[in-house]
């Protein structure tokens, strides 16, 4: 179980101070899949960086299956089942696509065949990518969804996915939300998805708006899309109220 209390982030840029975070406490418990959503800039990836160990909160501790976590760094909580994947994944030159996985899962070495089980699932052929490098010659999406392979092989109570939509094609899109679907139904892993996804936000057990620095409001996809929706048909405010002549 993951348990986040009173947790805050602010950051000093010269006189003004930011509170990216403000106080949020929330509780996740086992096999849960939870979506974080909300406006750009609300803190979400904020947060998933904070469980991860990523970023430091400057309040509030973070407890996970009992222990107080909040002093420790990311390979410690790599360790204790913690794996998080980047909105914007970094690159590796000179580790492979196979490299990367093997690493991923702890093992000494990787099967081909196991491989190709973390790729296809992400929409990925093995024999056209496990000897590429993780450089700047795969593009965006493929890099994404290599990513998403490398966490998934990790294996971790608990996976965090930063907007795994995010430049994925629509068929390994859906490859993904049926992995994201089974990992659920098996009760293998907990998961935290950040998405704006309806798709995404319709699996999760509970979803949690992200807005501000602060939760905005959670509850079940069932409650909370037709919400979303409604206020995301409110359309901008500046053409919506007398910019006419913009
Ligand atoms: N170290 C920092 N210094 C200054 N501002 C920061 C810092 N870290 C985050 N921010 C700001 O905090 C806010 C929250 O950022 P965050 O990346 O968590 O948002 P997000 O909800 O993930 O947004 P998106 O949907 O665009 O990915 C943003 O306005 C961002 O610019
Ligand atoms: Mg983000």
């Amino acid at each position: 179980m993951l348990e986040l209390r009173s947790v805050g982030y602010t950051v000093h840029e010269g006189d003004t101070k930011l509170d990216i975070l403000k106080d949020i406490s929330l509780t996740i418990d086992d096999h849960k899949l939870v979506v974080f959503t909300g406006p750009n800039g609300g803190g979400k990836t904020t947060l998933a960086k904070i469980i991860m160990g990523l970023v430091n909160p400057t309040s509030g501790r973070i407890i996970w299956n009992g222990q107080d976590i909040t002093g420790l760094g990311i390979t410690e909580r790599a360790r204790l089942g913690i794996s998080y994947g980047f909105q914007q994944p970094p690159r590796f030159k000179g580790l492979t696509v196979r490299d990367l996985l093997t690493l991923a899962s702890g093992d000494e070495k990787m099967s081909k065949d196991r491989c190709c089980q973390y790729l296809t699932k992400v929409g990925l052929c093995a024999n056209d990518y496990l000897d590429r490098e993780v450089d700047v010659s795969l593009s965006g999406g493929e890099v994404k969804r290599i990513e998403i392979a490398s966490i998934l092989a990790r294996n971790s109570q608990l996976m965090i996915f930063d907007e795994p939509e995010a430049g994925i094609d629509l068929w390994s899109f859906a490859r993904l939300t049926e992995t994201f679907e089974q990992i659920h139904r098996t009760g293998s892993a907990t998961m935290i998805i950040i998405s704006h996804q309806e798709r995404i936000i319709s699996l999760a057990d509970e979803v949690i708006v992200v807005g501000d620095g602060s939760i905005r409001h959670r509850g079940s996809a069932a409650d909370i899309l037709p919400q979303i929706l409604a206020d995301t048909l409110g359309g901008c405010p500046v053409l919506t109220k007398g910019g006419a002549d913009l």
